[in-house]
């Protein structure tokens, strides 16, 4: 847990917090992690083949290790956590400037004692090196010390206790070999993807002698050895720094070649780390949020995290969000929906990766196309798991730890990952004004998502309503009516009402789109003006269901057991992952009123209440206040917060909906990785969707702020303990408002630089504000 937390990146590849001298094992995991970097293998499972994509662990940069050699005599083992005798052991996560200090004082059997001081950082501006730097001080005593640098290959992905039947084995055709006199090398290649993969390190020494310095390579492993001469109480430096390299990389001539002649001209560690700093304050100017406490403290890990997974650099790849990070191989680092949490915070502060991301779901439409096309559906189906090509790469199997059994998984029917991505198209357009983007790639995402939701639905006679049946909505414990035969459940409400959102969306982009443009829309096949009246009745006659007086998660919801949850919790304390638990006592969880997270209340998650409200009186539902506070009564009840997704979810709704409980939940979502509030999953990755989740609760959470009709909306709620908070945000043209939200006081400000006024919309009143100006206002009364 501790090595996903303090893990160091920068976008393009993170490395594991591991200590440099341990491999893998006896609760160590060192992993290295290049975003976009895949590879396919099959493994034999429960009697069947199963094919995965792994994110792959990549040859491990960290090795550094040290012993003191006896005056004569074989030398005794390398300094280790569990050799000899590690005393004042400190770790130090520096968020401001990404770097990880380790400090410790290491006994070896013979009494000799070595004071060790360890900086390293994965570069934010030169985002193909990292560093390493060592100080060891001999106290009372002078010798001999040996130290070995080395890139190890001898690595493969086995981060996830769950996975450990399946193939890890991703990499193959090693080569090593030595330069110049501080340089040596390692290069492989993914086995199925091919990608090539070079690293490099030169390996400095200052402040003492040298009697002893061979390089060499041996197996999968490059290694530099060097025998240095100590005195007691004399700093001795070894500075390690290496570049990183892969096919996919631009401006290379070859992934080989390019990190040696990185690592070789690379400037010193003092100089690395004075640019690699600066890199980080400029990030942290347009990620800041200055909320006060612990609370504080916690949402800035989360920038932290978010920006080393998601930074400018990764706006130069072809990458998704990974929603466990470049931290860990959970997921195998698959891409899911978890981007609808990330890309909020990431529109008001980097568009560029946002576009970047929405390009990664670009590049991929022809393969949603397919999949629909498959599916004998018309439009884009996204995949519930995307990885390289984007295909879906949702396992047809999953193990089940508490049982040992392989079951199926039914997760790929989560057919709303495609309005996630038609809801992000939007989003990012709004907070941005690029309408050229809304125009283009955005427009054939979201009409071929449109497309896919008008084919998808049926009509009901009956009823006179359109159904979406067979699907799995963000609830992954009911993929199936009891004792069904067939997978999936029917109008999953979350599921039919952002569809009619998406239908509703396309719309209005077809309505607002140049006569040009949606010709040659027309031309392309994208847009088919005969289904427009389609579009326009299914938008407005999608079927939700209710029991109770309250929405149903789906068709017939109301109609399952409902669950002793004291007589579970007594049994197995924790119940998080009910759906195991009752499997494994042979029962199912789809027979209960039992959700995993938030599903029907994530609509007030994603839409604010006028919003919401608008949505349900087009499909002729009225949405009132008492029916929404009594389904967030029903479903806070019958949740049992198995993802980290759903505290952040329940948090924001209940805020929204002022709630004393509404603090809880928006703790909760705090403390998921720092806490590891799951038990045991944030040391196979952090939870990047729950962390972007916090940032957006205070920026767009709180503050009630929403883009749209060219105005910045603002209907701020009160949370007692996140009562004050302070962000600057790019919107549109203008860059650098400042919003600040203390005490029932909201204050804007934009800065004199900017040429146009900004419309604000408060609850009941529009603001102007004109550039340089800077209103406070009392929003303790606003809603009435
Ligand atoms: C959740 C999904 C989420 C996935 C990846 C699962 O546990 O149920 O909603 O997308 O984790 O974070």
């Amino acid at each position: 847990m501790r090595e996903a937390l303090c893990t160091l990146g920068n976008g393009r590849f993170a490395t594991r917090g591991a200590a440099p001298e341990s491999t893998a094992g006896h609760g160590h995991y060192p992993g290295t992690y290049a975003a976009g970097c895949y590879d396919r293998l099959v493994s034999a499972v429960a009697g069947r083949h199963v094919e995965n994509e792994d994110l792959v662990n990549l040859p491990n940069w960290l090795p550094l290790r040290f012993r003191a050699l006896p005056a004569d005599g074989p030398p005794g083992p390398w300094c280790a956590m569990d050799t000899g005798e590690v005393s004042g052991h400190r770790l130090v996560l520096h968020l401001r400037h990404g770097t990880l200090r380790r400090t410790f004082r290491h006994r070896a059997a013979d009494g000799r004692l070595l004071a060790v001081e360890q900086l390293r950082l994965v570069h934010m501006g030169d985002p193909h090196l990292a560093a390493l730097r060592t100080v060891l001080t001999a106290e009372g005593w002078s010798g001999w010390i040996e130290v070995e640098s080395a890139l190890d290959g001898t690595v493969v992905n086995a981060g996830v206790e769950r996975y450990r039947d399946l193939e890890g084995r991703h990499l193959t055709g090693f080569r090593t070999g030595v330069t110049d006199p501080h340089t040596v090398w390692l290069r492989c290649r993914t086995r199925t993807s091919d990608i090539g993969i070079g690293m490099a390190q030169r390996t400095t020494v200052t402040g003492c002698g040298k009697r002893y310095d061979t390089r060499g390579a041996c197996g999968h492993r490059a290694v530099h050895r060097l025998e240095l001469e100590v005195r007691d109480g004399r700093p001795v430096t070894v500075d390690k720094t290496v570049a990183l390299h892969t096919s996919r990389d631009r401006a290379i001539s070859d992934p080989f070649t390019a990190p040696v002649e990185r690592a070789a001209t690379a400037p010193d560690f003092t100089e690395l780390l004075r640019t690699h700093t600066i890199a980080w304050e400029e990030l942290w100017r347009r990620a800041e949020l200055r909320v006060p406490g612990e609370a504080g403290r916690v949402l800035r890990l989360h920038i932290f995290h978010v920006l080393q997974t998601l930074s400018p650099h990764t706006a130069e790849l072809d990458a998704g969000v990974p929603a466990r990070g470049l931290h860990g191989e959970a997921y195998r680092g698959h891409v899911f929906w978890d981007e609808l949490f990330v890309l909020p915070f990431l529109n008001l502060r980097f568009p560029e990766v946002s576009r970047a991301l929405l390009d990664y779901r670009h590049r991929r439409l022809p393969r949603a196309l397919l999949a629909a096309r498959r599916a004998g559906r018309d439009g884009a189906l996204y995949p519930w798991q995307s990885g390289s090509d984007g295909r879906d790469e949702t396992q047809s199997l999953h193990l089940n730890p508490h049982s040992g059994r392989w079951l199926p998984d039914h997760s790929r029917l989560q057919h709303h990952v495609g309005s996630a991505v038609a809801y992000n198209v939007w989003q990012y357009c709004q907070a941005t004004g690029d309408t050229d983007y809304l125009h283009t790639r955005g427009a054939e995402m979201l009409l071929q998502i449109a497309r896919f939701w008008a084919d998808r639905a049926e009509p009901d006679p009956a009823s006179g309503r359109w159904r979406v049946r067979g699907v799995v909505g963000p609830d992954e414990y009911h993929d199936s009516y009891p004792d069904a035969a067939r997978p999936g459940i029917d109008d999953n409400a979350y599921t039919n009402v952002t569809a009619a959102w998406v239908l509703t969306r396309a719309l209005d982009l077809v309505r607002g789109l140049p006569a040009r443009r949606r010709q040659e829309l027309v031309e392309r096949g994208i847009l088919d003006r005969e289904r427009l009246p389609l579009w326009e009745e299914v938008s407005r006659r999608l079927r939700v269901p209710f029991h109770q007086g309250v929405i149903s998660q789906f068709e017939g919801y109301g109609q399952l057991v409902e669950l002793d949850w004291d007589a579970y919790r007594r049994r197995y304390g924790d119940i998080r992952r009910l759906d195991r638990v009752l499997e494994a006592e042979g029962d199912s969880v789809n027979r209960y009123q039992v959700s995993k997270q938030a599903d029907v209340l994530m609509l007030g998650y994603l839409f604010s209440p006028a919003e919401l409200s608008a949505v349900f009186r087009r499909l002729e539902y009225a949405l009132t206040d008492e029916l929404w506070q009594r389904t967030v009564d029903h479903y806070l009840r019958r949740t049992s917060h198995g993802s980290t997704l759903s505290g952040l979810v329940h948090g924001w709704v209940l805020a929204r909906a002022r709630r004393a409980d509404a603090w809880r939940y928006c703790r909760e979502a705090l403390e998921e990785d720092v806490c590891d509030v799951q038990g045991g999953t944030t040391a196979e990755g952090i939870h990047l969707g729950a962390m972007a989740g916090t940032l957006d609760l205070v920026q767009r959470g709180l503050t009630g702020l929403e883009t749209r009709e060219d105005a910045l909306w603002l209907d701020p709620v009160q949370l007692p303990e996140l009562s004050e908070s302070g962000f600057t945000l790019r919107y549109r043209g203008h860059w650098g408002i400042g919003v600040r939200l203390c005490g029932g006081r909201l204050t804007v400000s934009v800065p004199e630089s900017e040429e146009t006024a900004l419309r604000i919309v408060l609850p009941g009143r529009t603001v102007s504000l004109a550039p340089g100006e800077t209103k406070t206002l009392d929003v303790r009364h606003d809603r009435g």
